[in-house]
């Protein structure tokens, strides 16, 4: 029996086989990105560098010695590796659970594979029990609240949250999520979203599942 963490050290552990010496690798944000940070540390890969999605995860570049690069001087990245919130086997994720969303999105989008590590009790049928994170600029959050109730969803301010990005984040709850490309989009169009944490029209190419009985590897 393993329990969370050791399931998400397991994940981690089983995305080193994509990651070749010399690379510039793309990292997400969250404890089990943590355990891919430590696996990184204790590997022999070299990497030429990372680009982080967040000052958490550049913190712990540092501590784990790894060069931090900067995404305008990077170009397109080979791989980019993270966690996630919920997960379907067609690759559609929801994240944001740490806050990290838009930088995420921006490294999945700039990314040429996105390979998504999780723990087995992430992985869904339809998206949605875990609430969507959404990030605002701060004067918009009333106004983008409305519109995600006229979505059908209900939306919960994080309080006391700021993004790195200076921004907040709203949670949205009670959404069941058939169609998140069409969700995504929708959330797109509302003027004062900088991001929102669906993962859909640019999901995972690669899962890695770790479970009890072992970790598996869908390719969506
Ligand atoms: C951060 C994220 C994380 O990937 C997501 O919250 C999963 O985190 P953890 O690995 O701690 O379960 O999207 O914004």
């Amino acid at each position: 029996m393993f329990d969370t963490t050791g399931k998400k050290r397991r994940a981690a552990q089983a995305a080193l086989q994509y990651v070749e010496e010399g690379m510039v690798l793309g990292i997400g944000t969250g404890s089990t990105v943590h355990e891919l940070i430590e696996a990184l540390k204790n590997c022999k890969i070299h990497l030429e560098g990372a680009v982080s999605s967040s000052r958490q995860t550049s913190e712990a570049l540092r501590a784990a010695r790894i060069p931090e690069l900067d995404l305008n001087f990077a170009g397109e990245l080979p791989l980019y590796i993270d966690g996630a919130d919920q997960a379907t086997a067609q690759g559609a994720l929801i994240k944001g659970g740490g806050a990290a969303l838009t930088r995420e999105k921006v490294l999945a989008a700039a990314s040429t594979r996105f390979v998504c590590i999780i723990d087995d009790s992430k992985l869904v049928d339809v998206l949605g029990a875990f609430p969507l994170p959404v990030e605002v600029i701060p004067m918009a959050r009333s106004y983008v609240a409305r519109r995600l109730l006229a979505l059908g969803g209900q939306p919960v301010w994080r309080d006391g949250v700021v993004t790195d990005n200076g921004n907040v984040i709203l949670d949205v709850h009670n959404l069941t999520l058939s169609d998140p490309v069409g969700f995504e989009t929708a959330v797109n169009q509302i003027a004062g979203v900088v991001t929102v944490g669906l993962f859909a029209r640019r999901g995972a190419d690669v899962l890695i599942v770790a479970g009890n009985d072992g970790v598996k590897t869908l390719t969506p």
